[in-house]
């Protein structure tokens, strides 16, 4: 059965929509079988992933509001063992459209369940914000990791997001956990950045990976060339970043409970 992941953080800016391609293609390079899932109507883990929006004509906006199978939108990419449930603007009224529907929090689990057994990790990308779109991310996942930007305002928000993954285990997904904190765009040159590294370990003081993302301007350049960071530039510190972060969620996954 393959592990649903959910990238979340409300706050925008903070490494989701780079993580969920270059670990989705990290993962695929190592022989996973990946799922990334993108719900957020900005849609940049889709054009991350070299997918031109404009020549699709369904997305998982289709999926979550009008019972469209998820097999009916899932594309390949340039990665062989990496496929995408893309987003675009359609999704944008989704979050507000949600509010009214059936079993609002719970049609992403739906949607993914029967697929989920075909891939060993699918990669939930959220959208900035705490929102119903956020709300299913973490519904439909078994755990969820949060991307961290290393500044100085990285720890604003955490009270509230955990506060959000406490709720929706206690009503609606019981075995959801926080598998991780992804610190990303670190500057371990800075002062600033290996304090917040502290206070972050504090706050989270077992789940903060030990691979972090270094700020690295090939991982910026790669989405405009809808290439992931290891066919972009394999050697880049962050390509080289994202098969560690890999390697590591593969260990930690053998490791006896
Ligand atoms: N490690 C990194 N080094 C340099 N730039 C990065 C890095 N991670 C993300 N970025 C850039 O920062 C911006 C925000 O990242 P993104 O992944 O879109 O965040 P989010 O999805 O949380 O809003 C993007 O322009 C992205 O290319
Ligand atoms: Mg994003």
């Amino acid at each position: 059965m393959g592990r649903i992941i959910a990238l979340v953080n409300q706050k925008g800016g903070v490494g989701k929509s780079t993580t969920a391609v270059n670990l989705g293609a990290a993962l695929a390079v190592q022989g996973r079988r990946v799922l990334v899932v993108d719900v957020d109507p900005q849609g940049n883990t889709t054009t991350g992933l070299g997918i031109d929006k404009a020549r699709l004509t369904h997305d998982i906006y289709n999926v979550l509001m009008q019972e469209v199978p998820l097999e009916r939108i899932l594309v390949p990419t340039e990665i062989e063992k990496l496929t995408l449930a893309p987003a675009t603007i359609n999704l944008a009224g989704a979050d507000v459209e949600l509010v009214a529907a059936l079993s609002r929090e719970t049609r992403l689990r739906h949607a993914l369940a029967p697929a989920a057994s075909r891939y060993d990790f699918v990669l939930v990308d959220s959208p900035p914000s705490l929102g119903l779109l956020t709300i299913n991310a973490l519904t439909a996942a078994d755990d969820c990791i949060i991307p961290v930007q290393a500044e100085f305002y990285a720890l604003e928000g955490l009270a509230q997001l955990t506060n959000v993954i406490w709720r929706v285990r206690d009503a609606l997904n019981p075995a959801l956990v926080v598998s991780g904190v992804l610190v990303t765009m670190f500057d371990g040159r800075t002062r600033l950045a290996l304090e917040v590294i502290r206070e972050l370990e504090q706050y989270f003081p077992r789940q903060i990976f030990k691979t972090q993302i270094p700020r690295n301007v090939r991982l910026s350049e790669a989405p405009s060339y809808g290439k992931p960071a290891v066919l972009f530039d394999l050697k880049s510190r962050g390509a080289q970043a994202y098969l560690a972060l890999a390697r590591e969620m593969l260990e930690l996954a053998e490791q006896p409970a």
